[in-house]
């Protein structure tokens, strides 16, 4: 299984875990109870421990991912949605580890009995930001999750028709969940009224746990965060060592349709050597090998490329790409090349689609020009509705010969014709 889809799996895992919190937090606008009810029922899924397992994995996985995509990047000169969702995928742990500790990894580990009253109260009247952090959360997973699935699945037919759809039902699911939440937050606001009420509320929550235990479990998550910046941090250097080493050991040039050429580092891609320079290119998907928009014929240099992957070969075959033609977001080329972009640098998901390119592709053709003797003297001295029924009847009798003999040229075609 290739990095890309590793990463769509372990993406879809985290939206399905997403879904639920959403609509979780979004029955708080009925009740509490139906808020408690749905964290019970989406329960017996997450609190299973395959699901767990794999819900934490996929959240390791796809974070891991993003760091790696950082690091194989030979240049930050993104287009804003990227920068977008990058961000938000890094943003995501920042906010994200806290609230999991004390909401789920705490009550499992040590046996706090934390129903959603006892979570929302915790948040609210222990510390406001938190429910702020909340909302702000639902806002940056859900923009993350959107401009995902909106350029993972761009280029595909049934999505350009139901999009429109889908982001009014995300965008809807966001408000309504946020709106239960604000609910749940004024009713636990007036229950804390009653002097008594959150202690009793805790005194329930916390019976019979080890609190030395869970307060010391509660301060792992700034150790988490620094460590995801330190990661970061690592990866940044290593970039800037990788640049500085290929700088100097190895260098190629580019030679773009009309003649314009540009140096590159090896290793980098050839869809880098476009942006970088500031060179028009289509990447419906962001240069993640799927959209096939970046595609570009190699006029010199093909036998110096690498082999296109396995995920490469199904994109091209699914274009019905000639030999000579590679993704330019997946070749990265050790020697000088000259390429020619197929796709026009604003390339629809309907191009996308498209066999071959703006510059086509070469097939064998057999032309026939059948000129119709007289035929200017004809539309002179006839109606124009004569001279239409005598043109459709000629066409019918060439196009009848040329279906039944296949376009060859025989003596009994010659006959029929
Ligand atoms: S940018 Fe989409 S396949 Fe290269």
């Amino acid at each position: 299984m290739t990095l890309n889809k590793i990463n769509i799996v372990a993406g879809l895992i985290v939206a399905v875990f997403v879904l639920t919190h959403t609509i979780n937090h979004a029955l708080g606008l009925w009740s509490l109870q139906a808020a408690e009810s749905a964290r019970q029922l989406f329960g017996l899924l997450w609190r299973n421990p395959i699901a767990t397992w794999a819900l934490a994995g996929a959240l390791i996985v796809h974070l891991g991912l993003a760091y790696h995509a950082v690091f194989r990047r030979s240049h930050l000169r993104l287009p804003p949605w990227e920068w977008t969702r990058l961000i938000f995928a890094f943003l995501i742990p920042f906010v994200l580890v806290r609230h999991v500790t004390l909401s789920g990894v705490i009550p499992r580990v040590e046996g706090v009995a934390a129903d959603y009253l006892f979570i929302i109260a915790s948040m609210w009247l222990i510390d406001p930001t938190a429910v702020v952090l909340q909302g702000l959360l639902l806002i940056v997973v859900w923009g993350h999750l959107s401009i995902g699935f909106h350029f993972w699945l761009r280029h595909r037919a049934w999505y350009a028709r139901s999009s429109p759809y889908l982001h009014t039902i995300a965008a809807g699911l966001v408000v309504l969940s946020l709106g239960g939440l604000a609910r749940s937050v004024a009713t636990v606001d007036a229950l804390a009224r009653d002097p008594g009420w959150f202690d009793g509320l805790k005194q329930r929550a916390f019976d019979g746990v080890d609190t030395t235990r869970a307060g010391a479990l509660a301060e792992t998550p700034p150790t988490v965060i620094g460590g995801l910046l330190a990661l970061l941090a690592a990866v940044l250097v290593a970039r800037f060592v990788r640049r500085w080493y290929r700088t100097r050991h190895g260098r190629i040039r580019v030679t773009f349709a009309g003649g314009r050429t540009v140096v590159m580092p090896v290793g980098a891609t050839l869809l880098d050597a476009s942006r970088t320079n500031g060179i028009p290119h289509a990447s419906l998907c962001g240069g993640r090998g799927r959209c096939s928009t970046c595609r570009v014929k190699v006029t010199i240099g093909l036998d110096d490329l690498d082999p296109p992957d396995a995920e490469e070969t199904r994109v091209l075959a699914g274009i019905e790409a000639d030999a000579d033609v590679r993704l330019a977001c997946q070749s990265r080329p050790r020697r000088d090349v000259t390429v020619i972009p197929l796709l026009s640098p604003n390339a629809t998901a309907q191009e996308a689609r498209r066999p071959g390119g703006l510059e086509g592709r070469e097939q064998r053709v057999a032309i026939l020009f059948i000129d119709l003797r007289g035929s200017t003297r004809l539309g002179e001295r006839r109606l124009p509705y004569d001279v239409v029924h005598i043109l459709s009847r000629f066409f019918a009798e060439m196009a009848d010969a040329l279906v039944a003999t296949k376009g060859a040229t025989t003596p009994s075609s010659t006959a029929t014709a």
